[in-house]
């Protein structure tokens, strides 16, 4: 019987226990063994839980006991989950988490410290929730160089997004709705700002890569300027808004960006809808591959975070291999990226044309007053020089 600590009590905490009860014979069948919790870290007290014994509010009683051989953190947050991580790992325990923006700062170190020690630092959970999508590009995908990844890596924002658009909601509400459903962060501004998108394909970039990709140069626009009339708009062009964070091969470097973007029936992620999170990925040998599924949310996560207990449990005595340098690389400059731009403006169509040239006009119901447009394909440059000379512009969103 192979014992676990769960650091966390709360959504994913304690998913990650009830999976284990709830599928305790085929997860020990194919482990190998019997997975059993045996302490809960968590500040709190949970009197009348099934399992209120387990909980224990010092984590040295964790790390200090021998007989815990993984400890699974569902705390999210860097700290002390990092503390913790560092803990578990130096006390010669295996370290499976969720938390995405524990790996994304700490990922390269933390599976390095367990490396050198024969132990894994195992983190499929942190990006796509209960979508494979980890596994896959560590283990499967290795004969391939990628050169795409695009992903809805949020479900918060894009389950706002698909309510705005089928129900015409506003953005609080959605966002309240998302909240009590227990997709969204603690803070939501992680969601909607993109920060949560942004930690997630730090995290894809760095594995593809093979080298550390800091997120703080990622560049990454939110949702929250999003409004009904983009929506309206949208939907004239046949379009759907979508937050994308992606990643693009350009030559020996990489390209990363979080932003809005419509897309159209012809883009795989256009059907993706809800909490549900989607990523495409394009080999140079493989071609185009999509991974979809629950991307948050208690049980997808804590499915996919005792399927890395499982692995650890296979692998009790070696590392699984994983490319991930500390070594921080440099990415290309998003603003080479070209797309065309779907523009609003309180300018006149003779203005816009001075700005940007020859342009295709959209009009949406119920929306007056003001001029809206597609450009031709440009590069973020070109982009920033004629919505500069432009000046009054109300709204720009990417065209992929
Ligand atoms: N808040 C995140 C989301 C949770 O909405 O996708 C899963 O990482």
């Amino acid at each position: 019987m192979v014992k676990i600590a769960v650091l966390g009590y709360g959504t994913i905490g304690s998913g990650v226990v009830e999976v284990l009860k709830k599928n305790k014979d085929i997860i020990a069948r194919r482990a190998g063994e019997e997975i059993a919790v045996k302490y809960i870290l968590d500040l709190r007290d949970f009197p009348g839980d099934p399992y209120e014994n387990l909980v224990v509010h010092d984590y040295e009683v964790i790390r200090n006991d021998e007989e815990v051989a993984v400890v699974v953190e569902a705390m999210g947050g860097v700290e002390p989950a990092f503390a913790f991580a560092k803990g578990a790992i130096l006390a010669g325990k295996h370290f499976a988490t969720s938390n995405k923006a524990l790996i994304a700062k700490h990922g390269a170190e933390l599976i390095a410290l367990a490396q050198e020690r024969s132990l894994n630092c195992l983190f499929g959970a942190s990006v796509g929730g209960g979508i494979p999508i980890i596994r896959p590009l560590n283990s499967c995908l290795t004969a391939d160089v990628i050169e795409e990844i695009s992903g809805i890596l949020n479900g918060t924002t894009n389950y706002m997004m698909t309510k705005m658009s089928d129900e015409g909601s506003e953005f609080d509400d959605v966002l309240k709705d998302a909240q009590q459903k227990g997709f969204a962060e603690a803070d939501p501004t992680a969601d909607i700002e993109g920060h949560d998108a942004c930690r997630k394909i730090a995290i894809l970039t760095s594995l593809i890569c093979g080298q550390q990709v800091d997120f703080e140069d990622i560049h990454t626009e939110g949702i929250t300027g999003i409004t009904a009339a983009d929506i309206r708009y949208a939907k004239a062009m046949g379009r759907r808004i979508k937050l994308l964070a992606s990643s693009y091969k350009m030559g020996d470097r990489y390209c990363a960006l979080v932003a809005p973007c419509l897309l159209d029936e012809s883009s795989p992620l256009y059907g993706v809808n809800g909490v549900f999170n989607a990523i495409f990925v394009r080999g140079n040998m493989l071609g185009d591959a999509m991974f979809y599924g629950s991307g948050a949310g208690k049980l997808p996560t804590a499915s996919a975070v005792v399927a890395d207990v499982v692995d650890i449990v296979r692998h009790k005595h070696v590392s699984i291999t994983m490319e991930w340098n500390p070594e921080k690389v440099e990415l290309e400059d998003y603003r080479r990226l070209t797309n065309r731009y779907f523009v609003r403006t309180s300018a006149e169509p003779a203005e816009v044309e001075a700005a940007f040239g020859e342009v295709s006009y959209v009009t949406a119901e119920g929306v007056s007053g003001e001029t809206a447009f597609l450009t031709d394909e440009m590069d973020g440059y070109a982009y920033e020089t004629a919505a500069g000379k432009l000046g009054s512009v109300l709204q720009s969103i990417r065209v992929k």
